[in-house]
């Protein structure tokens, strides 16, 4: 079902529909007004790390083009818009001097937005922290958990009045895994004792972030932005449902179990435990504070096998193939049920709050034709597939409240550079050019609908 006007029939006149970008995909100008640098900009710096040895120095040149992007956020018709603060923006050396010049410029985002109609859902953490943590072990040292939580009460204290929602991290899975056991994101990281370091205080640092809101601005809603992955076995032998099961512990349970239930997967205790940072007495009721909200990253399913007779560490399990060829250009499969099963699989699992789908969306690479237009008709298939599955949830009584295209337009794709494009505009990189695709187009008709009677 591809009509816009026929989806917006299915979701609540309330249900909001927003954009999503994040500090250093975007923004650009990153030795400008005081920022120091952070781990990507390390990261992107060295050889083979990054496709193309792509850096993040002016992206989509955001920085200097903020109030052309924000009038650009209105003309999509969208009522909220879903951004990252950057840390080393804020408190350039991670602790220390607060720099006034970069809670400047997101008091004119914010400013923009309200001033636009547009409702603001900030996000503290989107990967780039502050390079000078590194020296004391960034992730991997406890200090850094105390660190972020007086940058959330620094932004807090000038923002809090205009947020609307504010997550403390953007999916702690890549910047714990992906950083630090895959080595695929800064800082490259291939070791299982500094992914179990950081998992830890990471958790940590949301707990205490929550705290610091709290504190501050008693009234923002507050949540935790998690990539959970939609788990599913290879085939229906014991062994590898057992791996999926396996699986779902170590990929979400090491951040839903202490956050919602106050508890590490024992599973994972089990056989991971012994190279695990000390828990301190504390540690998980501050990591369990209540949330008003949570977000959903979604994208794609994990498929898994048994490789118990492998050895090596938890989870003991290898990738599986999909069961279609139904792929973005990121190589990463086209499975809508999957999202169903997994928020079910999550409900039925823990006692969560509210939710927001705050990303979801597809990689195609095609460019501006010769008519002036981007016919990116697979990226809005995408969306019109994933997004009746959303309609499915809040008719089956989930408590979903809305959604946040990935991503309002081009940007840094992390490890992929410029090359991947999950954009719903066009980013002409050489000319800072920006360009509604038709899938923009198609967004904006059904975002505007909304909230429906006004
Ligand atoms: C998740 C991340 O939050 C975002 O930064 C990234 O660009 C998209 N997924 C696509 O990979």
């Amino acid at each position: 079902m591809t009509n816009p006007k026929t989806l917006a029939a299915r979701f609540p006149g309330d249900f909001t529909f927003g954009v999503a970008t994040a500090s250093f995909q975007i923004e650009g100008a990153t030795k400008e007004d005081g920022r120091k640098p952070s781990i990507w900009d390390a990261f992107s710096n060295m050889p083979g790390r990054v496709c193309g040895r792509h850096n993040g120095d002016i992206a989509c040149d955001h920085y200097h083009r903020l109030d052309q992007d924000l009038d650009l956020i209105k003309e999509m018709g969208v009522s909220a818009y879903r951004f990252s603060i950057a840390w080393p923006r804020i408190i350039p050396e991670g602790v220390g001097r607060v720099n006034e010049k970069g809670l400047d410029f997101y008091d004119r985002l914010v400013d923009g937005c309200k001033a636009r109609g547009i409702r603001t859902f900030a996000t503290l953490y989107h990967w780039d922290l502050p390079l000078a943590l590194m020296g004391d072990g960034g992730w991997t040292a406890r200090s850094t958990a105390y660190a972020f939580q007086r940058y959330a009460k620094v932004v807090m204290a000038r923002l809090g009045d205009r947020l609307d929602a504010v997550a403390t991290f953007n999916e702690p899975w890549c910047s714990v895994w992906l950083s630090h056991l895959y080595g695929e994101h800064a800082p490259g990281e291939r070791n299982m004792e500094a992914a179990l370091h950081a998992m830890h205080y990471t958790n940590l640092a949301h707990g205490l972030g929550v705290e610091a809101i709290r504190d501050v601005s008693p009234n923002v809603p507050v949540g935790l932005v998690l990539n959970a992955h939609s788990v599913i076995a290879a085939s229906g032998s014991t062994e590898d449902k057992a791996a999926a099961e396996r699986a779902f512990e170590f990929h979400n349970g090491a951040f839903f179990g202490p956050v919602f239930k106050g508890e590490y997967p024992p599973v994972l205790l089990d056989a991971l435990g012994g190279r695990m940072p000390k828990v301190e007495e504390g540690d998980l009721t501050t990591i369990s504070g209540k949330l008003d909200w949570w977000g959903l990253n979604y994208y794609t399913p994990m498929r898994v096998a048994d490789d118990a007779a492998r050895g090596g560490d938890f989870p003991w399990t290898k990738d599986a193939p999909p069961t279609s060829d139904e792929k973005t250009d990121i190589g990463w499969e086209i499975y809508s049920p999957a999202l169903k099963l997994l928020v079910e699989d999550l409900y039925r699992r823990y006692d969560l709050p509210e939710m927001y789908i705050t990303e979801n969306g597809a990689a195609y690479n095609m460019g501006v034709g010769e008519d002036g237009e981007v016919d990116d008709q697979p990226r809005l298939d995408y969306y019109a597939d994933h997004l009746s599955v959303c309609a499915d949830l809040i008719a089956d009584g989930f408590p979903l409240r809305g959604y946040f295209a990935w991503s309002l337009m081009d940007n840094f794709e992390w490890a992929k550079g410029y090359q991947m494009r999950f954009g719903l505009v066009h980013v002409d990189y050489e000319t800072q050019v920006r360009t509604v695709k038709k899938s923009g187009k198609w967004y904006k008709a059904l975002a505007s609908e909304f909230p429906k009677g006004s």
